[in-house]
């Protein structure tokens, strides 16, 4: 099984960024021990500060592997253009936040992932992430 996380700006800077939110792990670091959490899934990783590479990434990836982990990050509450290359690939995408954005500001509430996601994981922290593998790996 391939799973794709895509992560989108200043997911970067984890580990450092509003730690009282995102807390303190790095999500490379993160990022290990999930590896080494799941070894029958064939993991690929990518983060981008810009828009555009993460619609590319998601068409590149979108016809070729079972799955997608997708935290837009601040693009999940403006891009349309996410939002329409997610309807244009055939592989579902779990759109995923580590915050709980419906307990953060109004303009977090609005997302253009979600009305085409398989589904949302939303507020667990980085864990969120784990729970978007178990859920394609157990489907
Ligand atoms: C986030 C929530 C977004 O509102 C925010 O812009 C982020 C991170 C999260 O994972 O909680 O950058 O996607």
């Amino acid at each position: 099984m391939k799973i794709v996380i895509i992560n989108g700006p200043n997911l970067n800077l984890l580990g450092t960024r509003e730690t009282g939110i995102y807390g303190i792990q790095t999500f490379e670091d993160y990022y290990k021990h999930l590896k080494s959490d799941f070894p029958q899934v064939d993991f690929d990783y990518f983060q981008s500060n810009i828009e555009g590479e993460l619609i590319d990434r998601v068409q590149n990836v979108g016809f070729s592997c079972d799955g997608i982990l997708l935290n837009a990050a601040a693009y999940t509450h403006t891009s349309v253009g996410i939002g329409d290359a997610i309807k244009a690939i055939v592989a579902p995408v779990i759109e995923i936040h580590i915050s709980n954005t419906f307990a953060r500001e109004d303009f977090r509430h609005k997302s253009f992932i979600t009305p085409v996601a398989k589904g949302i994981i939303i507020g667990f922290g980085l864990d969120s992430y784990r729970l978007g593998v178990e859920s394609f790996v157990r489907s």
